[in-house]
């Protein structure tokens, strides 16, 4: 029987890589650790207390904030202030960014950046939710932290993850040498390693998007999803379509078995839906790290852009590097290029 090995004793085993490495990063990844385990608590008992529904209240996005929104938010900002490791978190959920005035944390040299509840509209049906964090280093050497800090271009995370309360509730990360993926086992209370070196499948034939917007997408967009569904054997078309409302979900199943996922700009979000800094940063170092692709379908990479705004968006492409090939091959042979800032 192989040893289990949990994410602490990886943690510490990883630090050993980095002789200079003072251990405030291992520090940190723990205290996500421990804030996560605390949420899926919540998360799996949620049928059974008064944490389903509305809060009554809207985030800055004017999107209508959850219970399990607002209590994830306060456990991992808590967890991160306890820890002392990060001087600033950047939320979904808080307009500007949350200073952590500890003594420690106002020298801490860390900045974490969260979606503290992916998929919020899963809550209530019982469908898979998540968490995504990203992790910078503070780059300011004077005084306190600002948000010039936060607003980083992705290429500059030192690591990011997620964590998916599924079927079973996975802690999946990277530091910029692989990907790594934890299952918890409840029975111990312990994320151990169960998906070592995650790899995408270089392609697959599932491609992941709202089609309800159908009619608000690029052409490109309408080619490559036309593109999916013609009879090929040789490629194994038709695809199959899924869309769990999750990005966490879709992508997560995206790499374990291949497939694409893409949030296009649309009428409704000339932009793009998913916001950059605490989704589609951390998402795409994962998908580059596992051999993936990201792109905002425009072949500029995600981690690449410009970051000017805590709650900026961005349209996406990511996944299985042939299949994001694909379809932006057909973005490229459509006329509709949106506004120029998405290329440039
Ligand atoms: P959040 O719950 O943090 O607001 O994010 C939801 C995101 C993403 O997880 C999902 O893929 C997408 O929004 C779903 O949006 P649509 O309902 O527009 O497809
Ligand atoms: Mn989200
Ligand atoms: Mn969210």
């Amino acid at each position: 029987m192989n040893p289990i090995k949990t994410l602490g004793q990886f943690i510490i085993e990883k630090q050993a890589d980095h002789p200079y490495a003072k251990g405030e990063l291992s520090r940190l990844l723990r205290d996500i650790g421990i804030a996560a385990k605390i949420v899926n608590r919540e998360v799996n008992k949620a049928g059974l207390v008064d944490i389903l529904g509305q809060a009554g209240s809207t985030n800055i996005q004017g999107e209508t904030q959850q219970k399990l929104d607002i209590y994830a938010n306060e456990q991992f900002i808590a967890a991160l202030k306890n820890g002392g490791e990060c001087c600033i978190v950047a939320s979904e959920e808080n307009e500007e960014i949350v200073m952590l005035d500890t003594d420690v944390s106002l020298d801490a040299k860390y900045i974490v950046a969260i979606d503290p509840l992916d998929g919020s509209s899963n809550i209530d049906v019982n469908v898979s939710v998540g968490t995504i964090f990203s992790i910078y280093r503070r780059q300011s050497t004077e005084g306190r932290a600002t948000l010039d800090d936060v607003l980083q271009k992705g290429v500059n995370q030192v690591a990011a993850g997620y964590i998916i309360y599924g079927t079973s509730t996975m802690l999946v990360y990277t530091t910029g040498r692989g990907v790594n993926g934890f299952t918890l086992d409840p029975s111990i209370g312990e994320f151990c390693l169960s998906h070592p070196e995650m790899q995408f499948p270089k392609t697959g034939h599932v491609y992941s998007i709202n089609e309800g917007n159908y009619v608000h997408f690029p052409q490109g967009v309408k080619s490559y999803i036309k593109y999916c569904q013609v009879e090929d054997p040789a490629t194994n078309r038709p695809y199959s379509s899924r869309y769990v409302g999750s990005m966490i979900a879709d992508l997560h199943r995206s790499m374990i078995k291949g497939g694409i996922f893409i949030y296009p700009v649309t009428a409704a979000a000339p932009g793009g839906k998913l916001r950059l800094v605490y989704e589609c940063n951390p998402m795409s170092f994962i998908v580059e790290q596992a051999g993936g692709k990201a792109t905002n379908g425009y072949k500029k990479r995600i981690l690449e852009l410009d970051v000017n705004s805590l709650h900026q968006r961005t349209p996406i492409f990511m996944g299985s590097e042939e299949m994001v090939l694909k379809a932006e091959e057909f973005m490229a042979q459509s006329e509709d290029l949106p506004n120029i800032s998405l290329v440039g």
